[in-house]
């Protein structure tokens, strides 16, 4: 995937204007506030996703301009062939056509243009708890295979119903009987779910592995491992549902006392380990920043296998906390993919050997002689 043009009016702090990136590396560099985030923000909205920062479609409107209309035009390569998006916001929605034919919902553009995206708030991914990075695995897997999404509503569904039965039984003791047939549905989907992401995890790992070699010089080690609550670890997908059933039946009291669902997928982690320590107990700030950068570039690199082309990878603020050496390896060694990378310091751009330079002030994009530092 490889973009040529990217065309912005009344979006954010930006004003109207054009980035052309080039084939390999973007570095587009500028200090605070001036509206690098809000450049890649606008690229990532064509993979017909929300704001990965959790805002509002009517925040991405310029302020002072909320009764007009912020439009976003991309032009890139992918499946193949030249295509071309547009996003329109007004009024709090969103509207897209892609290849001229107008789109139901800006959602629909999912799968037309892909991307990967590492901003700060991901390094909750190893910071927090187990949730975040269940969110990661589930919705990596939903860009690969759509319909795990429905398999997940499904679970979820069973997981509250049974909840809710685990709260009535107290009051109900007739209701005792009905337990079995939850125990047997949600084991049926959370086995689904267990495979999917025991499966992707394997896929995950060894790019993962060696592009965290890489950022690290060759001197450190990370290694992933799916972790189950209602499965022993050695158990194979066929023996997933028995299992499940097996431990809701064992821990029936205890799940009763607590009034919800002890165990199962919605309990499992995702365990990373840097030279075989947790890289959430153990790991320092720049460990832990590489280790979600690797998680990223090795979902990117999954997504390429399915898909049959790299996607474009966002990269925002991902330079701060790492040392000069790390930098050099991600501007210089992620060959064969269209990479933006924003940052503050104009030291990361003298370490780019080959590539576009791109600076940002105060919402103006500047190119050429003004980009230089
Ligand atoms: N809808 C909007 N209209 C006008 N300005 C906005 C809008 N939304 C955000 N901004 C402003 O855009 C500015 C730039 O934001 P952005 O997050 O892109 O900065 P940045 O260059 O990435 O900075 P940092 O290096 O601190 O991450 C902010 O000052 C913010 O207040
Ligand atoms: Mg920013």
């Amino acid at each position: 995937m490889r973009i040529w043009e990217l065309e912005f009016e009344n979006y954010r702090n930006l004003y109207p204007g054009c980035l052309r990136p080039e084939e390999g590396v973007n570095v587009i560099w500028g200090s605070n506030a001036q509206g690098k985030t809000n450049l890649l923000e606008a690229i990532w909205l064509f993979t017909g996703g929300h704001s990965f920062r959790g805002s509002r479609d009517a925040d991405l409107v310029r302020l002072g301009e909320e009764a007009g209309c912020a439009c976003l035009s991309l032009s890139f390569s992918g499946g193949g062939r030249q295509q071309k998006a547009e996003i329109k916001i007004q009024n709090g929605r969103r509207a897209a056509t892609l290849n001229g034919i107008g789109k139901k919902t800006a959602s629909s553009l999912v799968g037309a243009f892909c991307a990967v995206v590492f901003s700060p708030e991901h390094l909750s991914l190893v910071k927090d708890g187990p949730s975040e990075r269940r969110a990661f695995l589930d919705s990596a897997i939903c860009q690969i295979r759509p319909s795990y999404a429905g398999l997940l509503n499904h679970y979820s569904r069973a997981l509250q119903q049974r909840n809710s039965l685990l709260k009535d039984i107290p009051r109900h003791r007739e209701l005792l009987d009905t337990l079995e047939i939850w125990d047997e549905r949600l084991a049926g989907f959370g086995a689904a779910v267990m495979e999917e992401r025991a499966r992707y995890v394997e896929k995950l790992r060894p790019e993962a592995a060696e592009i965290y070699l890489g950022i690290s010089r060759q001197k450190e080690n990370l290694d992933l491992s799916y972790q189950m609550t209602a499965a022993p670890q050695e158990a194979k997908p066929g023996e997933y549902r028995q299992a499940i059933l097996e431990t809701l039946r064992r821990s029936r009291r205890e799940d009763l006392g607590a009034g919800f669902t002890t165990s199962g997928p919605h309990r499992d982690d995702l365990m990373l380990t840097i030279n075989g320590a947790a890289a959430r107990v153990f790991g320092s700030q720049g460990q832990q920043r590489s280790v979600v950068l690797a998680l990223k570039l090795a979902e990117a690199s999954v997504l390429e296998e399915i898909i049959g082309e790299p996607p474009v990878v966002l990269l925002d603020d991902v330079m701060s906390e790492l040392d000069t050496g790390r930098q050099e390896y991600l501007l210089n060694h992620l060959q064969g993919r269209q990479i933006f990378i924003t940052c503050c310091d104009p030291g990361n751009v003298r370490l780019l050997e080959q590539g576009g330079i791109f600076r940002v002030q105060e919402g103006m994009l500047l190119e050429g002689a003004g980009a230089s530092v």
